[in-house]
């Protein structure tokens, strides 16, 4: 009797939270997706892909709402917006959920992938799968993972050596290990939102910063750096992600839909995206702004090791199994 009353009380909880939530009562369902970058970049072209497919084969049935730029929620705000139903789709950088889960500082370790196919060979076995899931127990579900692209050093001064990195300040996502990585380099770090690069390196309030070349181009970075370092030393991604009590509050034939739409939106992103990059690359250059410097095999072996202890630090709350398996990923081995 009284498990049955238990068991009567948890469901009545399920049916009012999703209601809360707004997936079961709400026709059509309102999918707000919420996110930092300017439109023309891989995320940005991937959330107004997936408002585009939701809207051909579920029209009526869910509508969805795309606020690019941090015009509706910005790096500060936006996950614990999610998690109280204010949106329902994000797709953050990886760097930004290490207050959730420490697993994901995986992917901030540097000059651990070669490129982004090995960062794709990654995401696609089991332990980088299991990661879409390590945040249920905080109301976040993984549905994705979505590509950008390898980061770049950009500097008020050129970056040649990892010593000449020392004494200058760079902005950084919210992430422990992306500040490690620069006290590796005896550079300091300031965590900032995106929003707020282009202004802080245009008044000098850090002399660098670390990017993916689309988001450099979209935000216009490179005509405030005058130097950028092609180092590819690490990697920027993003998990789309729901809060759960939404997300399968949504009915089942519904969300097998836009799981199914998800999945297609995934394949383009991922395909488009390192294209893109090289194009944004191209434009920067041919901009004249910023001078491109290319490392060679000895210089950038040289960052490689100024930057590599940051592993040993991380390793036990990362979990050696996930740094093992990513490991394995590279199609050239290394120790
Ligand atoms: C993003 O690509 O979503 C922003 C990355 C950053 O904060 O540097």
């Amino acid at each position: 009797m009284f498990k049955s009353i238990l068991a009567m009380a948890a469901c009545a909880l399920v049916l009012s939270s999703a209601s809360a939530h707004g997936a079961q009562t709400q026709s059509p369902i309102l999918i707000k997706f919420a996110h930092v970058v300017a439109e023309t970049t891989p995320k940005g072209q991937g959330a107004l892909l997936f408002k585009r497919l939701v809207e051909e084969r579920l029209g009526g049935q869910v509508k969805v709402e795309v606020y690019p730029n941090s015009s509706l929620y910005g790096d500060a705000d936006e996950l614990q917006a999610l998690r109280n139903g204010e949106v329902q789709l994000l797709a953050p950088s990886l760097a930004k959920f290490e207050k959730y889960t420490k697993q994901l500082q995986i992917f901030d370790l540097p000059f651990l992938f070669d490129d982004l196919d090995a960062v794709n060979r990654f995401q696609k076995r089991a332990k980088g799968r299991q990661l879409l899931r390590a945040m249920e127990d905080h109301d976040i579900v993984g549905l994705a993972y979505w590509h950008n692209g390898m980061k770049q050093l950009s500097a008020s001064k050129a970056l040649l050596m990892p010593g000449d990195a020392a004494g200058l300040s760079f902005r950084i996502q919210p992430s422990s290990v992306l500040e490690a990585q620069f006290q590796q380099l005896h550079a300091s770090a300031q965590v900032l939102p995106f929003a707020e690069v282009f202004d802080a390196l245009k008044n000098a309030k850090v002399q660098g910063a670390e990017n993916p070349w689309s988001n450099i181009y979209s935000k216009q970075l490179h005509s405030v750096q005058p130097f950028i370092t092609e180092t590819n030393h690490g990697v920027l991604d993003y998990m789309l992600v729901s809060n759960p009590r939404f997300w399968y509050a949504i009915p089942h034939r519904i969300r097998s839909e836009l799981e199914g739409i998800i999945d297609e939106v995934t394949y383009e992103v991922n395909r488009q995206a390192e294209a893109a990059n090289q194009a944004d690359r191209q434009r920067i250059e041919a901009s004249g702004r910023s001078r491109l410097i290319t490392l060679d095999e000895q210089q950038r072996e040289a960052w490689r090791q100024a930057m590599r202890p940051v592993w040993q630090q991380f390793e036990v709350q990362i979990g050696s199994d996930v740094l093992k398996a990513a490991q394995t990923v590279n199609r050239k081995q290394r120790n």
